[in-house]
């Protein structure tokens, strides 16, 4: 039986996604919930987006990480590509293992007073201003320095201009040239790991160092491996929790009657473990789950996914579906339960979990305090989002002081 037409969607919904893709997210599970997106000499793209769909194939083993198998398809920046997130048993187990090392939640916890100390010192320098990026001024800075922390990076390397040069390669603006940004980021991983094999491993939470150990001395890693690991871990350390800082004020400036549940006389103790797993619910940091394509054909509602066709799980989708999560366009600081999948689920599940749900929980009360009554700088449609493959996040987030 020839498979059923697939509805396309209605153009305004497109056009409008990056600003806001949840009409076309509802859309999507309504109407399409396996989406086929085929492209001439290209691979198909499926898009799932409901949540019962997102999380059985988020284990199924029909679908592989390694993009090796779709010719062609370069994930990310040339020679970078051998990690564990796009990897399949044995290899991911063997380098999970490897980085899982450091991300105990017993070491994880031990850095509170560290992550509390950092935004404070962000916030007293920007005590004065009346407008402030909540970005460039915060979420950037903070979250960059703590992977940095982890992973031994040395303080001069931590600095907006390594950042830039991490962040370009992935959601490259117009007019960079994306060779030139490839070449940086290489020049900077040859001197990190360099700087790790004259220096040794120093004490504390040294993961970088670790691996690099543990590579040169029984080979449990590669060179491109190592490269790639480095590289994966600098950036989603970083992007990721910064979005959900970007994301989650903007979600409570949009809704100050749940702010006001935070900080504040009318607050309610305690509610911030509820409140970052409904910011990351709400407007979710990783708006799709990485590359996975389908090793065999895999049938789903009446579709039929091709061998070697891409599948792109949109956690962002499967976070706001009804059927799961009652009231789901609605941010509910308390939400209990709150079974989302912001971080994955099963065997890629985030290794950072702990860690950004740490940074989340001591960010958002002390940026709220802190920043005191605040409104978007500009109208919330004119806010820019950067653009990239996986992630969602803003560019900027302008606020003044009110
Ligand atoms: C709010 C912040 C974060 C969010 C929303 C997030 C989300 C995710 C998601 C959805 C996945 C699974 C991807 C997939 O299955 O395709 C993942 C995997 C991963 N995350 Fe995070 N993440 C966050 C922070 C972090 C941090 C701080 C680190 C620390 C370095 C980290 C390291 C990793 C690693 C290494 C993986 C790969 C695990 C694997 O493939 O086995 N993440 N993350």
């Amino acid at each position: 039986m020839p498979a059923p037409a697939v509805p396309s969607p209605p153009p305004e919904l497109l056009t409008a996604r990056v600003q806001d893709p949840y009409p076309y997210f509802a859309w999507l599970r309504r109407h399409a919930p396996a989406h086929p997106h085929r492209r001439a000499g290209r691979p198909t793209v499926w898009q799932i987006s409901r949540y019962d769909d997102v999380r059985t194939l988020l284990t199924d083993e029909r679908l592989s990480k390694e993009p090796d198998r779709v010719p062609g398809y370069v994930p990310g920046p040339a020679g970078l590509n051998r990690h564990l997130v796009h990897a399949d048993p044995p290899d991911h187990t063997r380098l999970r293992a490897l980085v899982n090392a450091a991300f105990v939640p017993r070491r994880i916890a031990r850095l509170e007073p560290f992550i509390a100390d950092t935004a404070n010192r962000l916030l007293d320098r920007i005590e004065q201003h009346t407008h402030v990026d909540v970005i460039a001024a915060f979420a950037a800075p903070l979250t960059f320095r703590m992977i940095c922390a982890i992973l031994g990076v040395p303080g001069e390397l931590d600095n907006a201009a390594t950042r830039d040069t991490l962040m370009a390669t992935i959601a490259p603006a117009s007019g960079v040239d994306l060779a030139r940004a490839e070449a940086e980021l290489h020049a900077l991983l040859d001197l990190l790991i360099a700087g790790k094999r004259t220096g040794g491993v120093r004490d504390g939470v040294d993961l970088l160092g670790a691996l690099v150990q543990a590579g040169d001395d029984s080979g449990a890693m590669s060179e491109e491996e190592l490269r790639s690991t480095a590289y994966l871990l600098l950036l989603v350390g970083h992007d990721t929790t910064m979005n959900l800082i970007g994301n989650g004020m903007l979600a409570l400036l949009r809704n100050p009657d749940q702010a006001a549940r935070l900080t504040g006389p009318r607050a309610t103790p305690g509610l911030i473990g509820t409140a970052v797993e409904e910011l990351l619910r709400y407007d979710s940091p990783v708006r799709d789950a990485t590359f996975r394509c389908a090793a065999e054909p895999i049938g789903l509602h009446g579709q039929v996914i091709g061998e070697g066709d891409i599948v792109s799980l949109v956690i962002g989708s499967a976070n706001r579906d009804e059927t799961r999560f009652p009231d789901a366009d609605r941010l509910d600081v308390g939400r209990t339960p709150n079974d989302h999948l912001a971080f994955g689920y099963g065997p890629h599940f985030c290794i950072g979990a702990a860690l950004a749900r740490l940074e989340g929980a001591v960010a958002f009360p002390l940026l709220l305090e802190r920043l005191g009554p605040v409104a978007p700088a500009k109208p919330v449609e004119e806010l820019s989002w950067r653009p990239a493959r996986v992630m969602r996040g803003l560019a900027a987030l302008p606020v003044v002081r009110t």
